[in-house]
């Protein structure tokens, strides 16, 4: 079978590496729109170009004879990349455009959360005008989270008591609407959640949903979670699908709300949601809450799951596509942690162009694998853009053993290159059970 990935960063390598292991052996194609040196390793072929351009996928994927496409990354499916491929006759694993606008448009999943009165939907309202945003803000009286409602790379939302008091936070209502930020002209005011958060991801073929292990990402650049929030900074999940300081409770909580998500979309859109699904959940001392919604795994969050998924990646994505989801997907009953590696200075002012060696024979021999995100190969060479550079995971029995195969393997990785040494430590994890045992008691 030809399968083609459509993406170019470390979720798409894992994509790619978990689609190669399949006992079906498909033939693999990737969409990017810069050479991932992972990817091409992994592919008969690829084309470089505009991944958000579906005339030029579609084109390439009906030159390739294409039959599967997984999608990655969240910006072709609010493209429109899935409609174009369905409406050639290619099975997607991937939302068609108005399913996508789960993640797409935050003012559309939150209208949806709150107008079918889904569980676990913080207090919420939605405004298409600056004052009235203000006004509610005011009357509300405790702090609020505020979000643009397109996408703005994660670096949007502001939180009352983190970023700014009350009188900053309106500043900067108006500021989202002067600006133009996030290109949809409308705010989302959140109740502000205190808690844990987790990631949940889902397989999804537009009625069932299948969860994999809850992972914990760290958004801020600096150990200790203090610095600028980034795409995510390294990631870590435990063995079973329950992180340490989390109930079994959380976890078919958050499920039951995905599977709530999806009906409601479906009714919403007429489109049935199918390929990956993403939540965001806040644990809180009232149970789970939700966050935010992506139409795609997690990055790095996908490293975690896709380095332990022991079941076929090409029946789940054909079934994403096609149906017949089954709920026997298995993951290696072990704990994993990844760590990105990033330019100097990222995300603020990062070096670029950094060349980056691998002493690949002493990270294999420590059993550490290697996801390559925003790097490029020129001249043999590897080499940084100013984004995430190489996701490094270690796969262990327990947490501890799996952040120290992760932390070994950076002695072997060379460059103008940081990483977060917390991630995955006993130390941080401890934190994490203390916070979640003073909100429960
Ligand atoms: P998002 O772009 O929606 O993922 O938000 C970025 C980060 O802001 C999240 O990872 C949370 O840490 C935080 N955040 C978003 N919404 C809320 C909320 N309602 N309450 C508290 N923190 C939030
Ligand atoms: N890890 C955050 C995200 O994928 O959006």
């Amino acid at each position: 079978m030809k399968v083609l990935v459509v993406g170019n960063g470390a979720r798409e390598h894992a994509i790619a590496a978990a689609l190669a292991r399949s006992p079906q052996k498909p033939t693999l194609y990737a969409f990017m729109s810069a050479l991932n040196p992972g990817i091409k390793e992994l592919v008969k072929d690829y084309r470089l170009g505009d991944t958000c351009n579906p005339g030029e996928v579609g084109e390439y994927a009906s030159e390739s004879g294409i039959e599967l496409a997984v999608i990655g990354p969240e910006a072709p499916l609010a493209a429109g990349v899935v409609d174009a491929l369905e409406d050639q006759g290619i099975l997607c694993a991937g939302p068609r455009q108005a399913a996508a606008q789960i993640e797409t448009d935050k003012s559309f999943a939150r209208g949806l959360m709150k107008d079918h009165k889904l569980k676990g939907t913080p207090e919420v309202g939605i405004f298409e005008d600056a004052e009235e945003a203000c006004k509610y803000l005011e009357e509300y009286g405790g702090d609020m989270a505020v979000k643009p409602a397109g996408l703005t790379g994660g670096k949007g939302v502001k939180i009352m008591g983190e970023h700014f008091d009350l009188e900053g936070a309106k500043e900067y209502i108006r500021e989202i609407f002067e600006s133009q930020m996030g290109a949809i002209p409308k705010v989302v005011l959140e109740e502000r959640l205190i808690g844990e958060e987790f990631t949940l991801q889902a397989f999804v073929d537009g009625e069932k949903i299948v969860g994999v292990p809850m992972v914990q990402d760290h958004k801020r650049a600096y150990e200790g979670d203090v610095g600028p929030n980034t795409g995510g900074m390294g990631s870590y999940s435990d063995r079973g699908y329950v992180l340490p300081f989390l109930t079994q409770e959380d976890y078919d909580n958050a499920v039951g709300i995905m599977e709530d998500t999806i009906k409601a979309i479906r009714e919403e859109t007429g489109f049935p949601y199918k390929g990956f699904l993403y939540g965001q959940f806040m644990a809180t001392d009232d149970g789970v809450k939700v966050i935010e919604y992506n139409a795609r795994l997690g990055d790095p969050e996908a490293m975690n799951t896709l380095s332990i998924l022991e079941s076929d990646m090409l029946d789940i994505c054909l079934k994403m596509a096609d149906g017949g989801l089954e709920e026997n997907v298995k993951f290696s009953d072990k704990a994993t942690v990844c760590k990105y590696l990033v330019p100097e200075g990222y995300p603020e002012k990062p070096l670029k162009d950094v060349e980056v060696t691998i002493d690949k024979e002493q990270v294999d021999k420590l059993g550490g694998i290697l996801y390559y995100a925003s790097v490029r190969e020129e001249d043999g060479k590897i080499l940084t853009s100013s984004s995430r550079a190489i996701a490094v995971v270690g796969v262990a029995d327990t947490i501890a053993e799996a952040e120290k195969v992760a932390q070994e393997c950076m002695e072997h990785i060379k460059g103008r290159l940081f990483h977060r040494r917390d991630i995955g430590t006993a130390a941080l994890i401890q934190k994490r059970h203390s916070h979640m045992k003073e909100l429960r008691g």
